[in-house]
């Protein structure tokens, strides 16, 4: 069986070939805000996600409210740059949709067209089904996020795990509703685990879990996540792969007492008076003798 989500492993994967995937091989899928990460992830994921969590996690945000649609194009432009295979999504920003389909199509078009991305991911369930449904029939694909959906942090009064109890009725719904609406799949946030598994039985698209459940069709995480880049921050839903951050800390504590001893540079990394020896990163001079 084909592990990625397109069978030929040579051509770009689709929103429709994400869709066919439902209750296949899990859907690998991860975040991505530049093109050296970008080019890190493509050959391992089916989805790469340019999240509006980008705000938070690159730009020291305090939350996902201030991201802008000109930060979604300039991040998604970089990603594009690293991809060539997995699907690539970018979230539209709080306040590019929620106003009317109208407001949502016009945005999600700039999207694409300065992006190049092949779909878009929005926030919200039943309230925003109307808005899926109208861009799906003008030719944008899109992903649904429904549960803990971050735009609406102060409304639910932080980042608290969705329906509990008398609530999953409401998640429940709201995943029905998108997926109803002609979603290709739906990122599950941070739910109880029996109520993504319930959502991931009973819709038809494919679902991606994120605090949700192994059952779920795919799984996502914010990559400076799941690489320990993300300083102290890790939610219980987050799994450290490597710690990059104590890593590059413990790199550049040895470059500050290297200069500090006058250690760095060293004999091999200075040039010698010679006119071959250009020091250009861009000729390839870095290296000349
Ligand atoms: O913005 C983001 O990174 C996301 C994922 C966590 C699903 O929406």
């Amino acid at each position: 069986m084909a592990l990625s989500a397109s069978s030929d492993s040579t051509r770009a994967i689709t929103p429709r070939d994400i869709r066919a995937r439902k209750g296949h091989t899990p859907l690998v899928c991860l975040t991505a805000y530049t093109t050296p990460i970008a080019k890190l992830v493509d050959g391992h994921c089916d989805i790469v996600l340019v999240g509006d969590s980008v705000g938070m996690v690159l730009h020291g945000l305090p939350s996902t409210l201030g991201v802008t649609l000109d930060m979604m194009i300039m991040h998604g432009r970089a990603v594009r740059r690293g991809l060539e295979r997995a699907l690539m999504v970018v979230d539209m920003p709080f306040g590019a949709y929620e106003e009317s389909p109208e407001q949502a199509f016009r945005n999600a078009a700039k999207l694409m067209a300065e992006t190049g991305c092949a779909a878009v991911k929005l926030e919200g369930g039943e309230s925003m089904a109307e808005t899926v449904r109208f861009l799906v029939a003008r030719g944008v694909p899109v992903m649904g996020h429904v549960g803990l959906t971050p735009q609406a942090v102060n409304g639910f009064g932080g980042y608290r795990v969705q329906g509990r109890g008398a609530d999953a009725d409401r998640i429940q719904r709201d995943a029905a509703a998108v997926a109803d609406a002609g979603a290709f799949s739906v990122v599950l946030e941070k739910m109880p685990e029996p109520l993504a598994r319930r959502i991931t039985a009973e819709v038809a698209i494919p679902t991606i879990g994120i605090g949700a459940s192994p059952a779920c069709d795919g799984q996502i995480l914010v990559v400076d996540d799941m690489l320990g880049l993300f300083g102290a921050f890790k939610p219980k839903f987050v799994k450290r792969y490597a710690a990059l951050a104590d890593e590059a800390e413990t790199a550049i504590a040895a470059y500050a007492r290297e200069v500090r001893e006058r250690s760095f540079p060293a004999a091999g990394h200075v040039f010698e008076d010679s006119a071959r020896d250009t020091g250009s990163r861009k000729s390839g001079g870095g290296d000349a003798a």
